[in-house]
């Protein structure tokens, strides 16, 4: 099945990627939804990424935010990344279109060299006063004072994606112009239940890509794409990008 994902790739003329947090599980970041050591085991998601609970505790929030921040900083990008900007390569110096579409909000790709990225959910990296808008990148150590605030005097939050907020606009509308001109789409390490991203596979099906799944486990996609490889992405895509480049 691998021969056939590198045949594929092989002949594709536009590509789309989709990632999710089990790409960068192997560069130690935990995922959301693993039941022991996954981001939401000791809190409810409702309590920290969304509006509401920001609200209702923003002390709390930014605090936990702030320190996956710090702990991204710690961590590096690993085998996986780095065959996803090898793959952008790639395509690249043939005149073909790529495109990393991430739900992480780690920036890992982009330090692994990966340029086509768009960020469905944001960035960590990048925090904003809920009163004048005003962003700032934060690439240094933990704020110290919870919630941080603004020099308006806001109280500022961190720029990524929470559930029941829009996905920002353009973001969203390259994600769908590139599903609707794609030959080849694959979805890679993500649970693949969070729209609109779930739905990002049957629109590249709408558009006649062969579809590919890359996960450690079955996911609701899994019946519905082509080629469904079980593995680990830091395994995985670096096998299948040697294979492409040695053909
Ligand atoms: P999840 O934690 O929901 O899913 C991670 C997926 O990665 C699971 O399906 C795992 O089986 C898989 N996985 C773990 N390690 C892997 C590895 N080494 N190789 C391949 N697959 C592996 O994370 P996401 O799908 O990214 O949104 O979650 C999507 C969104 O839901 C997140 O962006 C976040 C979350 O709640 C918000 O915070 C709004």
């Amino acid at each position: 099945m691998l021969d056939d994902v590198v045949a594929a790739l092989a002949a594709a003329r536009a590509v789309v990627v989709l990632t999710g947090a089990g790409v960068s599980a192997e560069s130690g970041v935990p995922t959301f939804r693993d039941a022991q050591r996954g981001l939401w085991a000791d809190y409810d998601p409702e309590q920290l990424a969304t509006p509401a609970g920001f609200a209702r505790d923003p002390a709390l929030v930014t605090r936990w935010y702030d320190e996956r921040r710090v702990q991204c900083a710690d961590v590096r990008p690993n085998p996986g990344h780095d065959a996803l900007a090898r793959l952008e390569r790639y395509y690249a110096e043939r005149g073909r279109a790529f495109v990393l579409l991430t739900q992480n909000v780690d920036r890992l790709h982009q330090r692994a060299g990966s340029r086509q990225v768009v960020e469905l959910h944001g960035t960590l990296w990048v925090w904003r006063c809920i009163v004048c808008g005003h962003e700032r990148e934060e690439t240094g150590g933990p704020f110290g004072e919870y919630p941080p605030r603004c020099g308006c005097g806001g109280l500022r939050r961190p720029g990524v994606v929470w559930f029941g907020e829009l996905l920002p606009e353009a973001a969203l509308a390259r994600a769908w112009g590139a599903l609707a001109a794609c030959d080849v789409f694959l979805s890679l390490g993500t649970s693949a239940v969070v729209e609109p991203a779930a739905s990002f596979v049957d629109l590249a099906r709408a558009a006649s890509a062969r579809t590919v799944e890359i996960n450690i486990e079955e996911t609701p996609i899994t019946d519905r794409v082509d080629f469904a490889l079980r593995g680990k992405t830091g395994e995985l895509l670096p096998r299948i990008v040697d294979a492409l480049c040695a053909r």
